[in-house]
Protein backbone atom coordinates (compact mmCIF):
# COMPACT_ATOMS: atom_id res chain seq x y z
CA UNK A 1 0.00 0.00 0.00
CA UNK A 2 2.94 2.36 -0.79
CA UNK A 3 1.53 2.79 -4.12
CA UNK A 4 -1.72 4.32 -5.38
CA UNK A 5 -2.63 4.82 -8.60
CA UNK A 6 1.22 4.26 -9.56
CA UNK A 7 2.17 7.22 -7.77
CA UNK A 8 4.32 7.12 -4.33
CA UNK A 9 2.70 8.17 -1.82
CA UNK A 10 5.74 9.59 0.32
CA UNK A 11 6.23 11.43 -2.54
CA UNK A 12 2.57 12.87 -2.24
CA UNK A 13 3.01 13.56 1.45
CA UNK A 14 6.44 15.32 1.02
CA UNK A 15 5.26 17.39 -2.32
CA UNK A 16 1.55 18.31 -1.02
CA UNK A 17 2.37 18.18 3.04
CA UNK A 18 -0.56 16.23 5.59
CA UNK A 19 -2.96 15.39 5.89
CA UNK A 20 -4.23 14.64 2.15
CA UNK A 21 -6.81 13.00 0.63
CA UNK A 22 -5.89 11.09 -2.51
CA UNK A 23 -8.69 9.51 -5.24
CA UNK A 24 -7.89 6.99 -7.64
CA UNK A 25 -9.38 7.60 -10.82
CA UNK A 26 -9.23 4.22 -12.05
CA UNK A 27 -10.83 2.73 -9.12
CA UNK A 28 -13.89 5.48 -9.64
CA UNK A 29 -14.10 4.53 -13.00
CA UNK A 30 -13.65 0.37 -12.05
CA UNK A 31 -16.32 0.46 -9.50
CA UNK A 32 -18.83 2.51 -12.35
CA UNK A 33 -18.53 0.13 -14.66
CA UNK A 34 -19.19 -3.19 -12.23
CA UNK A 35 -22.30 -1.18 -10.90
CA UNK A 36 -23.31 -0.72 -14.56
CA UNK A 37 -22.59 -3.83 -15.79
CA UNK A 38 -24.09 -5.78 -13.08
CA UNK A 39 -27.61 -3.60 -13.61
CA UNK A 40 -27.63 -3.26 -17.47
CA UNK A 41 -27.87 -7.20 -17.69
CA UNK A 42 -31.02 -7.10 -16.02
CA UNK A 43 -32.25 -3.49 -16.57
CA UNK A 44 -33.42 -1.66 -19.88
CA UNK A 45 -33.99 1.51 -18.12
CA UNK A 46 -31.89 2.11 -15.68
CA UNK A 47 -29.76 5.22 -14.48
CA UNK A 48 -27.25 6.04 -11.79
CA UNK A 49 -27.09 9.31 -10.09
CA UNK A 50 -23.96 9.67 -7.96
CA UNK A 51 -24.85 10.74 -4.79
CA UNK A 52 -22.97 14.08 -4.30
CA UNK A 53 -23.25 14.42 -0.81
CA UNK A 54 -20.71 11.53 -0.65
CA UNK A 55 -18.23 13.24 -2.37
CA UNK A 56 -18.67 16.78 -3.62
CA UNK A 57 -15.53 17.84 -4.90
CA UNK A 58 -16.16 19.69 -8.49
CA UNK A 59 -13.67 17.39 -10.48
CA UNK A 60 -14.78 14.12 -8.87
CA UNK A 61 -18.49 15.47 -10.06
CA UNK A 62 -16.86 15.62 -13.15
CA UNK A 63 -15.30 12.54 -13.63
CA UNK A 64 -19.05 11.20 -13.02
CA UNK A 65 -20.22 12.90 -16.08
CA UNK A 66 -17.54 11.82 -18.32
CA UNK A 67 -19.04 8.53 -17.35
CA UNK A 68 -22.45 9.16 -18.11
CA UNK A 69 -23.35 8.63 -14.29
CA UNK A 70 -27.01 11.38 -13.06
CA UNK A 71 -26.23 12.91 -10.08
CA UNK A 72 -28.49 12.73 -6.83
CA UNK A 73 -28.32 16.65 -4.90
CA UNK A 74 -29.25 16.75 -0.96
CA UNK A 75 -29.16 21.23 -0.50
CA UNK A 76 -28.87 24.14 -3.06
CA UNK A 77 -25.01 24.46 -3.02
CA UNK A 78 -24.67 20.53 -4.18
CA UNK A 79 -27.38 21.78 -6.90
CA UNK A 80 -25.02 24.72 -8.14
CA UNK A 81 -21.84 22.31 -7.64
CA UNK A 82 -23.18 19.88 -10.26
CA UNK A 83 -24.75 22.57 -12.16
CA UNK A 84 -21.02 23.97 -12.27
CA UNK A 85 -19.86 20.21 -13.16
CA UNK A 86 -21.81 20.69 -16.84
CA UNK A 87 -24.52 18.46 -15.44
CA UNK A 88 -27.42 18.92 -17.85
CA UNK A 89 -30.59 19.22 -15.59
CA UNK A 90 -32.39 15.65 -16.76
CA UNK A 91 -29.51 14.14 -15.54
CA UNK A 92 -30.15 15.61 -12.16
CA UNK A 93 -32.08 14.57 -9.09
CA UNK A 94 -32.92 16.00 -5.38
CA UNK A 95 -33.71 14.55 -2.63
CA UNK A 96 -33.44 16.52 0.54
CA UNK A 97 -35.37 16.99 3.83
CA UNK A 98 -36.82 19.69 5.59
CA UNK A 99 -35.84 22.16 3.21
CA UNK A 100 -36.61 26.12 3.74
CA UNK A 101 -38.70 28.06 1.71
CA UNK A 102 -35.32 29.66 1.03
CA UNK A 103 -34.03 26.75 -0.53
CA UNK A 104 -37.00 26.06 -2.35
CA UNK A 105 -37.01 29.26 -3.74
CA UNK A 106 -33.28 28.67 -5.43
CA UNK A 107 -34.39 24.61 -6.24
CA UNK A 108 -37.24 25.31 -8.08
CA UNK A 109 -35.43 27.74 -10.47
CA UNK A 110 -34.60 24.44 -12.08
CA UNK A 111 -36.39 22.02 -13.86
CA UNK A 112 -35.00 18.88 -12.00
CA UNK A 113 -37.02 15.89 -10.13
CA UNK A 114 -37.66 15.89 -6.72
CA UNK A 115 -38.31 13.66 -4.46
CA UNK A 116 -40.43 14.84 -1.81
CA UNK A 117 -39.41 14.25 1.68
CA UNK A 118 -43.07 14.38 3.06
CA UNK A 119 -45.95 16.27 2.26
CA UNK A 120 -45.49 19.20 3.94
CA UNK A 121 -42.00 19.80 1.80
CA UNK A 122 -43.91 19.47 -1.56
CA UNK A 123 -46.49 22.40 -0.04
CA UNK A 124 -43.43 24.10 0.87
CA UNK A 125 -42.28 23.64 -2.84
CA UNK A 126 -45.57 24.94 -4.31
CA UNK A 127 -45.30 28.06 -3.42
CA UNK A 128 -42.82 28.82 -5.89
CA UNK A 129 -44.06 26.58 -8.74
CA UNK A 130 -46.46 23.41 -9.26
CA UNK A 131 -44.27 20.77 -9.99
CA UNK A 132 -45.66 18.79 -13.31
CA UNK A 133 -43.39 15.71 -11.79
CA UNK A 134 -43.72 14.97 -7.98
CA UNK A 135 -42.32 11.88 -6.25
CA UNK A 136 -42.53 11.20 -2.66
CA UNK A 137 -39.83 9.22 -0.50
CA UNK A 138 -41.42 6.75 1.20
CA UNK A 139 -40.45 5.72 4.94
CA UNK A 140 -41.63 1.94 4.74
CA UNK A 141 -41.72 1.31 8.46
CA UNK A 142 -38.67 -0.46 9.34
CA UNK A 143 -35.10 0.32 8.08
CA UNK A 144 -31.21 -1.33 8.11
CA UNK A 145 -27.81 0.60 7.73
CA UNK A 146 -24.27 -0.15 8.95
CA UNK A 147 -24.65 1.96 12.24
CA UNK A 148 -27.84 3.50 13.76
CA UNK A 149 -26.84 6.91 12.67
CA UNK A 150 -27.07 5.35 9.00
CA UNK A 151 -30.50 3.80 9.50
CA UNK A 152 -32.85 5.91 7.49
CA UNK A 153 -36.10 3.88 7.58
CA UNK A 154 -38.11 2.88 9.99
CA UNK A 155 -40.33 4.92 13.49
CA UNK A 156 -36.87 6.51 14.55
CA UNK A 157 -36.23 7.58 11.21
CA UNK A 158 -36.41 11.41 10.06
CA UNK A 159 -36.89 10.22 6.61
CA UNK A 160 -39.53 9.64 4.52
CA UNK A 161 -43.28 9.94 4.50
CA UNK A 162 -45.07 7.45 6.24
CA UNK A 163 -46.02 4.86 3.74
CA UNK A 164 -49.97 5.08 5.23
CA UNK A 165 -49.88 8.47 4.19
CA UNK A 166 -48.36 8.32 0.91
CA UNK A 167 -52.20 7.90 -0.55
CA UNK A 168 -53.40 11.31 0.54
CA UNK A 169 -50.05 12.33 -0.42
CA UNK A 170 -50.30 11.20 -4.21
CA UNK A 171 -54.21 12.02 -4.23
CA UNK A 172 -52.84 15.88 -3.34
CA UNK A 173 -50.16 15.73 -6.27
CA UNK A 174 -52.67 14.90 -8.68
CA UNK A 175 -55.48 16.91 -7.94
CA UNK A 176 -53.16 19.66 -7.64
CA UNK A 177 -52.18 19.01 -11.62
CA UNK A 178 -49.33 16.68 -11.26
CA UNK A 179 -49.28 14.68 -14.54
CA UNK A 180 -45.98 12.69 -14.03
CA UNK A 181 -44.76 9.95 -10.69
CA UNK A 182 -42.53 8.70 -9.27
CA UNK A 183 -41.28 6.87 -5.65
CA UNK A 184 -38.32 6.76 -3.49
CA UNK A 185 -37.29 4.61 -0.97
CA UNK A 186 -33.57 4.40 1.31
CA UNK A 187 -33.79 2.67 4.41
CA UNK A 188 -30.10 2.49 5.36
CA UNK A 189 -26.35 2.69 4.17
CA UNK A 190 -23.49 0.46 3.84
CA UNK A 191 -26.02 -3.16 3.66
CA UNK A 192 -23.85 -5.63 1.82
CA UNK A 193 -26.43 -8.30 1.51
CA UNK A 194 -28.30 -8.45 -1.51
CA UNK A 195 -31.54 -10.10 -0.45
CA UNK A 196 -32.23 -7.22 1.58
CA UNK A 197 -32.41 -4.76 -1.20
CA UNK A 198 -35.14 -7.09 -2.89
CA UNK A 199 -37.08 -7.36 0.28
CA UNK A 200 -36.97 -3.50 0.46
CA UNK A 201 -38.17 -3.23 -3.18
CA UNK A 202 -40.85 -5.90 -2.42
CA UNK A 203 -41.71 -3.77 0.41
CA UNK A 204 -41.86 -0.58 -1.77
CA UNK A 205 -44.42 -2.22 -3.99
CA UNK A 206 -47.06 -3.73 -1.40
CA UNK A 207 -47.28 -0.07 -0.22
CA UNK A 208 -47.65 1.42 -3.38
CA UNK A 209 -48.44 -1.35 -6.47
CA UNK A 210 -52.44 -1.10 -5.26
CA UNK A 211 -52.46 2.79 -4.43
CA UNK A 212 -50.85 3.81 -8.00
CA UNK A 213 -53.74 1.53 -9.59
CA UNK A 214 -56.48 3.24 -7.87
CA UNK A 215 -54.74 6.61 -8.41
CA UNK A 216 -54.20 5.96 -12.19
CA UNK A 217 -51.25 6.74 -11.49
CA UNK A 218 -48.01 4.54 -13.77
CA UNK A 219 -44.69 5.49 -12.29
CA UNK A 220 -42.44 7.23 -14.44
CA UNK A 221 -39.38 5.85 -11.86
CA UNK A 222 -39.01 3.36 -9.08
CA UNK A 223 -35.55 5.22 -7.22
CA UNK A 224 -34.47 3.10 -4.64
CA UNK A 225 -31.64 5.04 -3.46
CA UNK A 226 -28.24 3.99 -2.26
CA UNK A 227 -26.73 2.07 0.36
CA UNK A 228 -24.39 -0.60 -1.45
CA UNK A 229 -22.06 -1.25 0.95
CA UNK A 230 -18.31 -1.73 0.85
CA UNK A 231 -16.22 -4.15 3.27
CA UNK A 232 -14.28 -1.38 5.80
CA UNK A 233 -12.64 -4.58 7.73
CA UNK A 234 -10.96 -7.42 6.76
CA UNK A 235 -13.47 -9.47 8.09
CA UNK A 236 -16.58 -8.17 5.99
CA UNK A 237 -16.99 -9.70 2.52
CA UNK A 238 -18.00 -7.05 -1.02
CA UNK A 239 -21.28 -6.74 -1.55
CA UNK A 240 -22.59 -8.88 -4.79
CA UNK A 241 -23.37 -6.10 -6.67
CA UNK A 242 -24.15 -9.02 -9.51
CA UNK A 243 -26.29 -11.12 -7.35
CA UNK A 244 -28.39 -7.52 -5.96
CA UNK A 245 -29.12 -6.50 -9.55
CA UNK A 246 -30.36 -10.14 -10.36
CA UNK A 247 -32.45 -10.09 -6.88
CA UNK A 248 -33.81 -6.61 -6.89
CA UNK A 249 -34.80 -7.54 -10.70
CA UNK A 250 -36.66 -10.69 -10.12
CA UNK A 251 -39.30 -8.53 -8.06
CA UNK A 252 -39.39 -5.31 -9.85
CA UNK A 253 -40.36 -7.65 -12.95
CA UNK A 254 -42.63 -9.45 -10.88
CA UNK A 255 -44.64 -6.31 -9.37
CA UNK A 256 -44.20 -4.09 -12.50
CA UNK A 257 -46.04 -7.20 -14.26
CA UNK A 258 -48.96 -7.65 -11.55
CA UNK A 259 -49.47 -4.12 -11.39
CA UNK A 260 -49.60 -2.86 -15.32
CA UNK A 261 -46.61 -0.73 -14.56
CA UNK A 262 -45.23 -1.35 -17.85
CA UNK A 263 -40.88 -0.67 -18.05
CA UNK A 264 -40.09 2.57 -15.28
CA UNK A 265 -36.89 3.55 -15.01
CA UNK A 266 -35.09 1.47 -11.99
CA UNK A 267 -33.16 4.88 -10.12
CA UNK A 268 -30.16 4.27 -8.27
CA UNK A 269 -28.16 6.55 -5.81
CA UNK A 270 -25.04 5.03 -4.40
CA UNK A 271 -22.09 7.27 -3.44
CA UNK A 272 -20.32 4.66 -1.14
CA UNK A 273 -20.27 1.97 -3.79
CA UNK A 274 -18.72 4.44 -6.22
CA UNK A 275 -16.11 6.57 -4.35
CA UNK A 276 -15.40 4.94 -0.65
CA UNK A 277 -12.50 1.94 -2.16
CA UNK A 278 -11.34 4.92 -3.99
CA UNK A 279 -10.62 7.15 -1.31
CA UNK A 280 -7.24 7.16 0.41
CA UNK A 281 -6.27 10.11 3.67
CA UNK A 282 -2.49 10.14 4.16
CA UNK A 283 -1.55 11.21 6.83
CA UNK A 284 1.72 11.98 9.37
CA UNK A 285 2.56 10.71 12.76
CA UNK A 286 3.02 13.77 14.92
CA UNK A 287 3.21 12.20 18.38
CA UNK A 288 3.91 9.28 20.08
CA UNK A 289 2.97 9.04 23.94
CA UNK A 290 3.19 5.90 26.44
CA UNK A 291 0.20 7.20 28.49
CA UNK A 292 -1.80 4.30 30.58
CA UNK A 293 -1.92 3.09 26.88
CA UNK A 294 0.14 3.66 23.97
CA UNK A 295 -1.24 6.37 21.59
CA UNK A 296 -0.03 7.45 18.23
CA UNK A 297 -1.29 10.73 17.40
CA UNK A 298 -1.31 11.69 13.65
CA UNK A 299 -2.17 14.74 11.68
CA UNK A 300 -6.10 13.32 10.45
CA UNK A 301 -8.48 13.08 13.09
CA UNK A 302 -12.28 14.04 13.47
CA UNK A 303 -11.57 17.18 11.80
CA UNK A 304 -10.41 15.46 8.82
CA UNK A 305 -12.30 12.07 8.95
CA UNK A 306 -15.35 12.05 11.59
CA UNK A 307 -17.21 8.92 10.58
CA UNK A 308 -14.90 6.92 13.13
CA UNK A 309 -16.14 9.41 15.91
CA UNK A 310 -19.62 9.90 14.97
CA UNK A 311 -20.73 6.10 14.42
CA UNK A 312 -17.56 3.86 15.38
CA UNK A 313 -16.72 3.18 11.93
CA UNK A 314 -13.61 1.69 11.22
CA UNK A 315 -11.43 2.36 8.87
CA UNK A 316 -7.92 0.10 8.04
CA UNK A 317 -4.48 2.11 8.70
CA UNK A 318 -1.85 1.38 7.08
CA UNK A 319 2.24 2.22 7.47
CA UNK A 320 3.87 3.48 4.47
CA UNK A 321 6.99 0.98 4.31
CA UNK A 322 6.12 -0.72 7.56
CA UNK A 323 4.22 -4.01 7.05
CA UNK A 324 5.35 -6.45 9.81
CA UNK A 325 2.49 -5.58 13.24
CA UNK A 326 4.47 -5.57 16.71
CA UNK A 327 2.60 -3.90 19.51
CA UNK A 328 -0.89 -2.85 20.38
CA UNK A 329 -1.79 1.01 19.88
CA UNK A 330 -4.58 3.68 19.95
CA UNK A 331 -4.09 5.55 17.19
CA UNK A 332 -5.66 9.49 17.52
CA UNK A 333 -6.08 12.82 16.49
CA UNK A 334 -5.21 16.25 16.73
CA UNK A 335 -8.97 16.90 18.17
CA UNK A 336 -9.50 17.84 21.86
CA UNK A 337 -12.17 15.35 22.54
CA UNK A 338 -11.87 11.91 23.65
CA UNK A 339 -13.66 10.46 20.89
CA UNK A 340 -11.23 11.34 18.30
CA UNK A 341 -9.82 7.61 18.05
CA UNK A 342 -9.76 6.48 14.91
CA UNK A 343 -8.54 2.98 16.32
CA UNK A 344 -8.69 1.31 19.31
CA UNK A 345 -6.34 -1.29 20.63
CA UNK A 346 -4.58 -2.21 16.71
CA UNK A 347 -1.89 -4.51 16.33
CA UNK A 348 0.47 -1.85 14.71
CA UNK A 349 4.04 -1.53 13.27
CA UNK A 350 6.74 -0.20 14.91
CA UNK A 351 6.09 3.31 14.54
CA UNK A 352 8.58 6.85 14.70
CA UNK A 353 7.08 10.54 14.18
CA UNK A 354 7.10 11.74 10.88
CA UNK A 355 5.84 8.42 9.25
CA UNK A 356 3.06 8.13 7.23
CA UNK A 357 -0.24 6.41 7.72
CA UNK A 358 -2.34 5.43 4.84
CA UNK A 359 -6.23 5.31 5.84
CA UNK A 360 -8.17 3.32 3.50
CA UNK A 361 -12.20 3.26 2.39
CA UNK A 362 -12.24 7.35 2.67
CA UNK A 363 -13.48 8.11 -0.57
CA UNK A 364 -17.15 8.68 0.59
CA UNK A 365 -18.35 10.85 3.49
CA UNK A 366 -14.10 11.31 4.13
CA UNK A 367 -13.58 14.80 3.31
CA UNK A 368 -17.28 15.70 2.84
CA UNK A 369 -18.05 15.60 6.27
CA UNK A 370 -14.34 17.35 7.35
CA UNK A 371 -14.57 20.53 9.31
CA UNK A 372 -12.62 23.19 10.54
CA UNK A 373 -13.16 22.07 14.38
CA UNK A 374 -10.23 22.99 16.90
CA UNK A 375 -9.82 25.41 13.58
CA UNK A 376 -7.54 23.23 11.61
CA UNK A 377 -7.59 23.83 8.01
CA UNK A 378 -9.67 21.44 5.68
CA UNK A 379 -7.00 19.24 3.96
CA UNK A 380 -5.77 18.78 0.59
CA UNK A 381 -7.36 16.60 -2.13
CA UNK A 382 -5.51 15.22 -5.03
CA UNK A 383 -6.81 13.00 -8.07
CA UNK A 384 -4.35 10.07 -8.95
CA UNK A 385 -4.73 8.91 -12.44
CA UNK A 386 -1.49 5.92 -13.25
CA UNK A 387 1.18 7.73 -12.44
CA UNK A 388 -0.66 11.19 -13.06
CA UNK A 389 -1.33 14.02 -10.22
CA UNK A 390 -4.05 16.37 -10.10
CA UNK A 391 -4.52 18.58 -7.43
CA UNK A 392 -8.61 19.21 -7.03
CA UNK A 393 -8.65 21.30 -3.82
CA UNK A 394 -5.79 23.21 -1.97
CA UNK A 395 -5.00 23.24 1.58
CA UNK A 396 -7.30 25.84 3.32
CA UNK A 397 -5.32 28.79 4.50
CA UNK A 398 -5.58 31.05 7.81
CA UNK A 399 -6.29 33.75 5.18
CA UNK A 400 -9.27 31.64 3.95
CA UNK A 401 -10.32 30.37 6.99
CA UNK A 402 -10.55 34.19 8.53
CA UNK A 403 -12.05 35.64 5.33
CA UNK A 404 -15.47 35.13 6.47
CA UNK A 405 -14.90 36.39 9.30
CA UNK A 406 -13.78 39.89 8.80
CA UNK A 407 -17.23 41.22 8.08
CA UNK A 408 -17.07 45.00 8.46
C1 LIG B 1 -31.24 10.02 -0.35
C2 LIG B 1 -29.93 9.36 -0.38
N1 LIG B 1 -29.51 8.80 -1.53
C3 LIG B 1 -28.31 8.21 -1.62
C4 LIG B 1 -27.46 8.14 -0.54
C5 LIG B 1 -26.13 7.48 -0.71
O1 LIG B 1 -25.97 6.39 0.11
P1 LIG B 1 -24.74 5.41 -0.06
O2 LIG B 1 -23.51 6.20 0.02
O3 LIG B 1 -24.92 4.45 1.06
O4 LIG B 1 -24.90 4.72 -1.38
C6 LIG B 1 -27.85 8.68 0.68
C7 LIG B 1 -26.96 8.62 1.86
O5 LIG B 1 -27.25 8.94 2.95
C8 LIG B 1 -29.11 9.32 0.75
O6 LIG B 1 -29.53 9.89 1.89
Amino acid sequence: MDFIGNVDVKSLATEFGTPLYVYDRQKIRNNYFKLFHAFSKYFNNFKIHFSVKSNSNVHILKEFKELGCGVDCSSPFELLLVLKAGFDPTDIIYTGNYESDEDFALISRYNIKINFDDITSYERFKKYRQPEFVSFRVNPGIGKGGFEGITTGGADAKFGVPYELLPQAYRKAKDDGARYFGVHIMTGSNILEPIYFAEVVEKLFRIVGRMFQELKIKPEYIDIGGGFGIPYTDDENELDIDKTAEVIFEVYQEYCNKFGFGEPQLKIEPGRYLIGNAGYLISKVTGIKKGYKKFVGIDAGMNTLIRPALYGAIHRIKVYGKREATNLVQICGQICENSDILLKNVPFPDIQVGDICIIEDVGAYGFSMASNYNSRPLPVELLVDNGKVKLIRRRQTFEDYIHLMEVD
